[in-house]
């Protein structure tokens, strides 16, 4: 259906209360249920899948040092909103169409509470996956504060649990943030950008396979290779608009689309007319998904925002009384690395929302931008016992569908889900994972447990290191590195948790597996890493890593 844009207002998410106390500290119970939602004006109410009953969840605000118990609470009907494919890991007619299972993304957390693929569980946890420990879980708290997000992770379906609506902001907050007189109370502002598509009943439209011309016919129905709405979706309202009095804002983005990346910038509109002018204000951006940067990051041009990055931005309108403002994207659908509008991108999505900016009579802004935001202690690589060398690559499934895998030097051509472990760290030990992309796409990496920092990319020989990986004679990746270490942007030089890996380029990131300088804390066990594209996640590329314990 074609909806008039910007006639509904952004909606601000839920506040959750704890239900009461658990062992002294706060307790969550988080239902998850089919409700019907109004996401536009016209459109007839949609049937979603909501944390408590909404889309998005309701946002669970955390103190930092605090721990915190939630018990998630699988309440959905027996039968799927959306085609399940049954031919993919974790799934089959053996397998309940309907389970979920809640990781909190971002979050330092032991292995039991990470919310693993496979600690599934149904209805009152009648059935629950092989790894299913607990059903009330527990959060530490012990990072830096930062946006995190929790969102369904239920092996082989992620992809259509997410997409009906199950995801939610988790905020950690901590004494050092309320001293930085950031804005606050009703001028911060959390913002989901998504991506649906629409059926004329309003109902959400996800494909049951790829498009004909696509190929040879495919289990029916079928994975797709990933996924682009046509509408974008922000907070759970298509095409909103948000009115904001002329000063600053603070507002903590999250990218949280099934493949789509975002690539944002402020352009002043015309609404009469529909056309963009000038650009508007510039974003500061004061943290990124694992904390605060160190300092304010201006951000030149625009914001790029893979899947389930986050961005704690900062934008003042207060040069900008009576206007209105579209936050634009030109991020192109599949993305690449390379930014831009691209005439052959089928699905783009440029339009994400307006701000409304009031006309002046408001109190003074005594909110300001902090010169120094905190500290980011840095990994030092000299630190690195270990450096992983992990292929990005492309294969094809037994329906000869294309399979994206992660591969290790030892397995270049990649390895299912199902492999054993090969990346297997020690808690307390700092490790350098080099993701090496030997494909056409952008694939943002995602490590569960850890805050990673980024080292930088390195250019590669793609065709080179492909032909020497299908022949069974790969080298160490140096020897196919074609320039030099090229450092990351000032705005992720801060803790992050997804890093977009370009083709054509190692990129390097370092971890430190336990407790590092008062931060975080040591958890040993298994956890995934996994590309954050959800159709690829689904379809295998993904692995299970393992933190092992000190050896005494
Ligand atoms: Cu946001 Cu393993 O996921
Ligand atoms: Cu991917």
């Amino acid at each position: 259906p074609e909806l008039e844009k910007w006639v509904d207002e952004v909606p601000r998410p839920s506040v959750l209360k704890p239900d009461g106390r658990k062992k002294g500290k706060s307790y969550y119970e988080v239902d998850m249920r089919q409700v019907e939602q109004q996401l536009h004006r016209d459109l007839p109410p949609t049937t979603v899948w909501g944390y408590e009953g909404q889309y998005p969840g309701p946002t669970i605000e955390t103190k930092r040092g605090e721990d915190v118990y939630v018990k998630w609470k699988n309440n959905l009907p027996e039968e799927h909103l959306l085609p399940v494919d049954e031919t993919l890991h974790g799934t089959g007619p053996d397998v309940p169409d309907v389970r979920t299972v809640t990781h909190l993304h971002g979050a330092n957390v032991e292995p039991e509470s990470d919310g693993g693929p496979e600690a599934w569980f149904t209805q009152n946890f009648e059935e629950v996956g092989p790894t299913f420990e607990k059903k009330t879980y527990w959060y530490a708290n012990e990072q830096p504060s930062t946006s995190l997000w929790y969102h369904d992770h239920a092996l082989g379906i992620t992809r259509l649990n997410v997409y009906a609506g199950l995801a939610g902001f988790y905020f950690i907050r901590g004494k050092h943030e309320r001293a930085l007189d950031l804005p606050d109370g009703k001028y911060e502002i959390p913002l989901v950008f998504q991506d649906r598509t629409f059926n004329d009943d309003g109902s959400l439209f996800y494909p049951s396979g790829p498009d004909e011309d696509e190929g040879e016919p495919n289990p029916d129905p079928s994975v797709v290779p990933e996924f682009f709405g046509d509408t974008s979706v922000v907070n759970g309202k298509a095409w909103p608009r948000l009115t904001v009095k002329p000063r600053k804002y603070r507002f903590r983005m999250l990218a949280g689309g099934n493949s789509r990346f975002f690539n944002l910038k402020l352009f002043q509109y015309d609404e009469e007319t529909q056309t963009i002018g000038d650009p508007g204000p510039t974003m500061t951006q004061i943290g990124s998904d694992g904390g605060f940067l160190e300092k304010p990051v201006e951000i030149s041009d625009r914001l790029l925002l893979g899947p389930a990055f986050r961005a704690d931005i900062i934008i003042d309108f207060s040069e900008y009384e009576g206007q209105s403002l579209l936050l634009h994207n030109n991020a192109p659908s599949p993305f690449s690395g390379v930014a831009g509008e691209d005439p052959d991108d089928v699905q783009p999505l440029p339009e994400i929302m307006l701000f409304d900016v009031q006309e002046k009579g408001c109190k003074r802004d005594k909110s300001c931008i902090p010169k120094r935001l905190a500290r980011v202690p840095e990994i030092n690589p000299d630190n690195a016992v270990e450096e992983r060398e992990l292929p990005l690559v492309e294969g094809v499934d037994e329906y000869d569908r294309l399979k994206l895998l992660l591969g290790t030097r030892e397995s270049p051509n990649g390895l299912n889900w199902d492999a054993p472990i090969t990346e297997d760290p020690k808690v307390g030990t700092t490790e350098i994972w080099d993701l090496i992309n030997t494909t056409v796409d952008t694939h943002p990496i995602h490590l569960h447990l850890v805050q990673f920092q980024v080292l930088g990319r390195r250019p590669f020989n793609v065709d080179q290191y492909n032909a020497d990986r299908e022949s069974g004679s790969v080298g160490p990746i140096s020897d196919y590195c074609t320039g030099e270490l090229e450092p990351p942007a000032a705005n992720n030089r801060g803790w992050k948790d997804t890093i977009d890996a370009d083709p054509g380029y190692v990129t390097q990131v370092i971890a430190h597996f336990g407790k590092f300088k008062g931060l975080f804390k040591d958890f040993t066990g298994e956890y995934p890493w996994h590309c954050h594209i959800l159709e690829h996640e689904d379809h295998e590329m993904m692995r299970p890593y393992e933190v092992l314990p000190r050896e005494d």
